[in-house]
């Protein structure tokens, strides 16, 4: 995958009179620039009359970072979200039906596992008027976030986050259902600091880490500009980085304002899309407003750095299922490449 080979939509061409299918397919342009972990896309759609199964491509899970498979259906509730974001600019009204654990096939096209399935309005084809009401003014700018948003590596400044961004970001969170703690205290976000820099050391001294992340990297999926740039791909096979990984990890955790952890009452499959969907919706929410987002898993990673988080929140029964920071900074210019929406079509 070269770092070029990123799929930029032109949002005029949506075909606002064509076939239920044509626009769900349209749509879907907008839900693959979605982040996910380690770039891994892991994410298919099957498209039929005016209905789009959204699928979990667990032949794209990272095995050894990911091992039950976290960050894959959250980076999927991601693209969902991407989703339903574009259908309400260009006005298509629809539903979201999870498919209960219990109601999933053993497996779906290439060990594809069908997690959702979002119905499109057939009516409702007009596209809105971007800026005739506050709502519809919020959808738009969500809307333009989706191609501008991008994962930003770099330090972060000082600068607090409007409590009216963070008001928004915790509504947004509630209404699908999601928890979510905002750790703005300094003393604790030295401790958070602290579990990162154990749990880089810990991941980065496991070769088989070091591999899965360096076939990643091997493959483009991370662009030119992340940890490729300053160590290539062998150096993260052989080498054992982590006390370098770990310090930088932590003064990044500590140069954020806001620490954010989105959590879930019970870890279901249908718990991590919403966590997927509440992470994008903050994403874009941020990038809107000119704040960048930064998701840190490896805390979460880590069985034993997890169950200290938790301790460390309050969190009781509920479960920490996405870490993020927040805050203002210098813009991040990696691109990372996305499979056109062809290649994610079953
Ligand atoms: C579930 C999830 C976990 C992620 N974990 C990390 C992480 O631990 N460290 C990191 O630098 N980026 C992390 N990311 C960001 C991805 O690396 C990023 O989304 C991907 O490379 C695509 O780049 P973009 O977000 O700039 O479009 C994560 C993203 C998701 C959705």
């Amino acid at each position: 995958m070269d770092d070029a080979s990123r799929p930029e939509p032109d949002a005029a061409a949506f075909p606002a009179d064509a076939d239920a299918e044509t626009r769900a397919e349209f749509l879907l342009r907008y839900a693959v620039l979605a982040p996910s972990s380690h770039n891994s896309q892991p994410w298919l759609f099957g498209v039929e009359d005016d209905e789009i199964r959204v699928y979990a491509d667990e032949s794209r899970q990272l095995t050894v970072a990911d091992p039950d498979g976290r960050e894959l259906y959250v980076s999927v509730g991601c693209a969902l979200e991407n989703l339903l974001v574009a259908a309400e600019r260009f006005g298509v009204g629809c539903t979201v039906e999870y498919v209960a654990d219990d109601d999933r096939p053993e497996s779906g096209p290439d060990a594809a596992r069908h997690v959702a399935t979002v119905r499109l309005d057939r009516e409702s084809a007009v596209a809105t008027d971007r800026e005739s009401t506050p709502a519809t003014g919020r959808a738009a700018a969500l809307f333009d976030a989706i191609a501008d948003r991008r994962t930003n590596h770099r330090p972060f400044r000082s600068e607090s986050v409007p409590e009216s961004l963070l008001e928004r970001v915790e509504a947004d969170a509630a209404s699908v259902g999601v928890g979510l703690e905002l750790v703005t205290d300094p003393a604790r976000r030295e401790r958070i600091a602290a579990l990162q820099t154990r749990a880089d050391e810990r991941q980065f001294d496991d070769p088989s880490y070091r591999a899965e992340l360096g076939r990643w990297i091997g493959d483009g999926s991370l662009g030119a500009g992340w940890l490729a740039a300053r160590v290539g791909q062998l150096a993260v096979r052989h080498l054992d980085m982590g006390a370098r990984e770990g310090k930088k990890n932590s003064k990044l955790v500590t140069s954020a304002p806001v620490v954010a952890v989105l959590t879930a009452d019970k870890d279901t499959v249908e718990s991590r899309l919403r966590v997927g969907r509440a992470f994008e919706r903050a994403a874009l929410t941020a990038t809107s407003e000119g704040l960048a987002v930064h998701p840190m898993s490896q805390i979460l990673e880590v069985e034993e750095l997890r169950a200290e988080l938790s301790e460390l929140l309050g969190l009781g029964e509920s479960e920490p299922v996405h870490l993020f920071r927040l805050g203002y900074a210098d813009p991040d210019a990696t691109r990372t490449p996305r499979r056109p929406v062809e290649d994610v079509l079953v």
